[in-house]
């Protein structure tokens, strides 16, 4: 018996998936020191200072949070950015009309005059960090139930905060590391003026589209770029036309070498979100049932728009950028499954938990503190599953159309009547602020988009009334059963087609004379109200009441796990806290017979063109390019300019447009999306075959300078060769 757990120590400690193995790890700047040493073994020449340091500048002023979930790093010291051109979509879209379609085409800025303001666009750049654990926790005790903890917590925060705030442009927010056993402020400097300065055109910045997305081989030109304006004293400002470049603390310069299979390479940006301690029975949830739920639902919804958008190029513009996320998901789910099952995942987690459970055995403390946590996780998670799936159905099969979105308008009306005790007036306020973005709506071509979106409805909506509202919603069942013979279709096509929601003429008529009971008479209304009662209503109390018990099991799990492995050093879970990820330029083998190289050239461009496939276009200008070999200092050793590359840094979403940095901590690459093989790594990863992909910097210029004819910009960076 002892003989056993002490053969189970030894081959856990080698195999187990918690333990963190070799490239694994987002680490926070704050705390490099600890890795200083590992870094500089695998290569790195600079310091962990030069990375963060509060007193001086560091590499850590140069990087920031783009928008609400990208990165992006300073490359000049006029506040011009690099960030990936998935991270500037939504913002190119917006500036783009059939007429002038800077989405297709490019655009350029060959003057600041043409820079282009991006509306609801801020850049976030963090002034320094520092833990707070112990005043963040103060007054908290064992014996506190988990919701007065939390209301404690959320208390002493608010004073922190309001504290490093006060009579200053700073802002602040605090993190919660390891389930709330560790708390780090970060006091940021928010920047509202970023104007849009350069992106190619879509076939290069979107190169091999939805369809080499999530994959390596790649040749993607995933950039672009902005710049960010502030009021004359160099401080955060709104959109002015009298506000100047911002001049950061520090700009990143770039490399031009590039970068060879085995070198050391980093990545420092905002990962968004990881799991990496989850137990068996929550991997099991996600890759047996939540994942493939998604999945479907997503994909019916894409053969809808996929469909749309080869109509015309109004429908392509229209749906692009949504369109772009819901296929981003979808196939990173599919990824993530796949890896999950081939890496044994849950197996493995419950292996751990069994031999978790032996160690929390051996002596009397453990077992009171840490006997009998796997056994509640089992149970709370087996008490939350169908309740899980109710709030996921409604985020991904109910708000999938436009329809049930703009119901949930009339609805929130409805709401904060009753809440409210509105006055027949203020109601109506309400109502005529809908129906001006009502008429909006409707006026953007909707004879096209209502056959779309209607499409939407009923598919989703059918396959959601299959795998669960049957069972699930008496409301909807009864509907199907007592009125149209079984018939779901049925049902959900004369839902579409006698909401007003669905008529302009009749939205108009209710909303100008707003009355509840009218409004719920609507047969959208009708359906939406009844499902948001049952998950809204019903399940979500008790999901967050679940939620909360099983924090506070992981609060003490990620303790027993430390304490087991006593002498590691674990990283937190990814929270969109900035980090940095190590690792080295390195190839792997996705399956038997199949070696994948680390780097990806124009030449792989041109294999790929297909003037027939959207994908696949080639633009004229790159195609002569090719030809003439017109590739100046940008060329590699071979003569051809490398576009993509590989790397072990361990790497998730949030971490798109993160700088790629060599050992001397300059610009190598960006970061924009992790291979096929690995999209598992949220939650287990595997050092053979997670890698982070990234675009060559080389390429970038290249394309800035030759391609687009930009010297400007390329003057304004500092190139070290
Ligand atoms: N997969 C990358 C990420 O997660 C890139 C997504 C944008 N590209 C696309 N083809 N949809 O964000
Ligand atoms: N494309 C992702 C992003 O937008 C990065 C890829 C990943 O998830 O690692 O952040």
């Amino acid at each position: 018996m002892f003989k056993k757990s002490l053969i189970l120590i030894i081959a856990f400690s080698i195999l187990s998936p918690l333990v963190s193995r070799a490239d694994e790890g987002m680490w926070l700047p704050l705390l490099l020191q600890k890795r200083e040493a590992d870094m500089q073994k695998k290569g790195m020449k600079i310091s962990a200072k030069d990375i963060y340091d509060v007193n001086n500048s560091s590499l850590k002023d140069a990087v920031m949070l783009f928008g609400g979930g990208c990165t992006g790093e300073f490359v000049s010291n006029e506040g011009l950015l690099l960030t990936n051109h998935h991270c500037g979509y939504g913002h190119i879209v917006a500036q783009s009309t059939v007429e002038r379609d800077y989405l297709t085409n490019g655009f350029w800025a060959f003057s600041k005059q043409e820079e282009l303001p991006c509306k609801g666009l801020s850049i976030t750049l963090l002034a320094y960090m520092e833990d707070v654990t112990e005043k963040v926790l103060e007054g908290v005790t064992d014996k506190l139930s988990e919701r007065e903890r939390k209301a404690l917590i959320n208390a002493n925060i608010k004073l922190i905060i309001a504290d490093v705030t006060k009579d200053s442009h700073y802002k602040a927010e605090i993190k919660p590391f390891y389930y709330g056993n560790q708390y780090f402020l970060y006091v940021n400097e928010v920047f509202t003026d970023v104007r849009l300065v350069g992106a190619p055109p879509s076939n290069i910045g979107k190169f091999g589209g939805d369809t080499d997305n999530w994959m390596w081989p790649r040749h993607t030109g995933d950039f672009s770029m902005f710049r960010v304006y502030a009021s004359k004293d160099n401080k955060p400002a709104d959109y002015s036309k009298d506000n100047i470049p911002f001049t950061p603390k520090k700009f990143m310069k770039i490399n031009l070498k590039g970068l060879n299979e085995g070198d050391f390479t980093f990545v420092f940006g905002y990962p968004g979100t990881t799991q990496q301690f989850l137990t068996s029975h929550a991997v099991d949830r996600i890759a047996n049932y939540e994942d493939p739920a998604r999945i479907k639902l997503r994909r019916e919804r894409l053969d809808v728009y996929n469909h749309a958008m080869n109509q015309s190029p109004d429908q392509r513009l229209r749906y692009a950028a949504s369109v772009a996320g819901i296929a981003n998901g979808w196939k990173k789910w599919m990824g993530e499954v796949k890896g999950l099952k081939r890496m044994n995942s849950v197996e493995r987690k419950i292996d751990f938990e069994n031999h978790f459970n032996v160690w929390a055995n051996t002596t009397q403390q453990r077992k009171e503190t840490y006997g009998g946590l796997i056994e509640n996780f089992e149970k709370l998670y087996a008490e939350k599953s169908t309740i899980e799936m109710s709030y996921l159905y409604l985020v991904e099969a109910v708000l999938a159309s436009d329809l049930m979105k703009n119901g949930r308008s009339i609805l929130a009306i409805i709401d904060k009547t009753e809440r409210n005790n509105l006055s027949k007036d203020a109601i109506q306020v309400e109502a005529d602020k809908v129906l001006e973005r009502m008429n909006s709506y409707f006026a953007n071509d909707y004879v096209n988009h209502k056959m779309v979106d209607k499409e939407i409805f009923v598919d989703v909506m059918s396959t959601y009334y299959e795998d669960f509202a049957k069972t699930n919603s008496l409301l909807i069942k009864e509907k199907v059963d007592n009125s149209f013979s079984g018939n779901a279709r049925n049902y959900f096509n004369y839902v579409y087609d006698n909401s007003f929601l669905s008529c302009q003429k009749a939205t108009k008529k209710t909303l100008k004379k707003f009355r509840i009971k009218d409004a719920l008479s609507d047969p959208a209304i009708e359906l939406l109200s009844a499902v948001w009662g049952d998950v809204i209503g019903k399940d979500m109390p008790i999901l967050n009441e679940i939620d909360l018990q099983i924090d506070s099991l992981y609060r003490h799990y990620v303790v027993g796990i430390m304490d087991m492995n006593s002498g590691k050093d674990f990283y937190p879970d990814a929270n969109l806290s900035l980090r940095v990820a190590y690792g080295n330029i390195k190839p792997y083998k996705p399956r038997d017979g199949v070696n994948y190289f680390t780097h990806t050239t124009i030449k792989g461009i041109m294999e790929k063109e297909n003037p027939d496939i959207y994908d696949y276009v080639v633009e004229k200008k790159l195609k002569e390019l090719y030809k003439t070999k017109d590739y100046g200092r940008y060329a590699n050793a071979d003569g051809e300019v490398s576009v993509c590359f590989i790397a072990s840094n361990h790497t998730t979403g949030g971490n798109s447009g993160s700088p790629v940095l060599d050992a001397n901590g300059h610009l190598v690459g960006i970061n924009f999306d992790r291979n096929w093989e690995g999209t598992m790594s949220d939650i287990m990863y595997d050092p053979d075959q997670c890698r982070n992909i990234s675009i060559d910097i080389r390429y970038c210029l290249f394309i800035i300078d030759k391609f687009a004819g930009a010297k400007n910009l390329i003057q304004e960076m500092t190139i070290v060769e």
